[in-house]
């Protein structure tokens, strides 16, 4: 007997996963489909090896295919788990922070940059995922600008290689569009890029990975927060009151039922000024705990203070994240947020 691929898959696609509502084909589960004369082997991937859908939906692909080919034919069905199958491609990462503020120009990106960079100091493994397709800035940051990642093979997939830079592995949406291409994108060719920012990139395994965050609250956030499992957001925020309107609708996005994303925190940036000549002082220009009440109201842990410094504007210009000197006074602010950050992962998982 004659048996093609074709008439396996339209079995198939009687078949439905049920958490998902919709058949196996459409939902891209079936990995493989070998035919040798009346064996027929069929791989499907799961999200998770013992969920119940596993022996279920594997016994009616063994009876779709049975009854559209009249019995005649000897099925064997695999399972997989995404991890197996090699899709899951965070599966190494042991801890995601999404770096995310209500609004743009709050210093989101150099909190990120320099948080991801304070990881690595501590010893951590770190990677830095720039998912800001609006306006990524992490290449600019890092010293990388106009540069293209390599890519290699990798269990016959073509994966792109993250940098390597100051102690931890970046990659940017910046990398491969221009910034004037990013401002038109809609939702989904946005999201599209962002999946494959996500499922492309080999990150191997890290102890962190820290994803600076569009602006906003917007699809690009449903997205990531639905499809990524992400340990925890933090919110960068100005003193202004301004801003701190905008934190509290980035936390309510990220505590919607349909998304849940815990809270790590929020962190406070440009909160004091300190001349490098008198580095004992603090100036609180906007005053010295008003972000520190209002995330008191909001019940989001308040996880440390960001001083104006010259210096961080110019480091982020010239590529050397100032969480590089960990004994500067800026040095110093960052180490102080990764160690709180740590802290409040630590607490989230017991
Ligand atoms: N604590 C700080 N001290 C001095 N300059 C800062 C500080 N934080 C951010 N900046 C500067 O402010 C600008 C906006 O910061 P950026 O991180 O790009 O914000 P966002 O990513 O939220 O748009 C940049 O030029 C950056 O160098
Ligand atoms: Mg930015």
């Amino acid at each position: 007997m004659n048996i093609s691929k074709n008439q396996i898959v339209k079995a198939l696609e009687e078949v439905i996963y049920f958490p998902k509502h919709d058949n196996i084909i459409n939902l891209k589960m079936v990995q493989d489909i070998k035919i040798e004369g009346n064996k027929i082997r069929v791989s499907i991937v799961f999200p998770s090896p013992d969920e119940p859908a596993v022996n279920i939906v594997s016994e009616s692909a063994r009876k779709a295919i049975e009854t559209s080919l009249e019995g005649k034919v000897e099925v064997e069905i695999e399972t997989l788990s995404e991890k197996d199958a090699g899709r899951d491609a965070l599966s190494g990462i042991k801890h995601i922070i999404a770096v995310a503020s209500g609004k743009g120009g709050v210093g989101k990106s150099t909190i990120a940059a320099n948080l991801a960079v304070a990881l690595g100091k501590q010893g951590f493994k770190t990677g830095l995922l720039d998912a800001d397709i609006y306006g990524p800035s992490q290449p600019t940051m890092f010293g990388l600008e106009g540069q293209r990642p390599d890519a290699t093979e990798i269990e016959g997939k073509t994966k792109v290689l993250p940098f390597e830079k100051h102690g931890i592995k970046l990659m940017s949406i910046g990398f491969f569009v221009s910034p004037e291409q990013g401002l038109v994108w809609r939702g989904p060719m946005a999201s599209k890029a962002l999946e494959q920012l996500f499922s492309d990139v080999y990150w191997g395994e890290l102890d962190y990975m820290v994803i600076d965050m569009p602006p906003g609250t917007g699809d690009i956030h449903l997205t990531i927060a639905q499809n990524y499992p992400i340990t925890g957001a933090l919110i960068v925020t100005t003193p202004q009151k301004v801003a701190l309107a905008d934190v509290s609708k980035a936390a309510t996005t990220f505590r919607q039922e349909k998304i849940y994303i815990p809270v790590l925190g929020m962190v406070e940036n440009m909160s004091y000024f300190t001349p490098a000549e008198l580095p004992e002082n603090r100036y609180y220009i906007f005053g010295k705990s008003y972000s520190e009440n209002f995330a008191k109201k909001l019940n989001i842990p308040f996880l440390g203070q960001i001083p104006v410094v010259q210096g961080i504007s110019e480091s982020g210009d010239v590529g050397e994240p100032v969480a590089m000197n960990p004994d500067s006074i800026e040095g110093k602010a960052f180490g102080e947020l990764a160690d709180n950050i740590i802290k409040g992962i630590s607490v989230l998982k017991n």
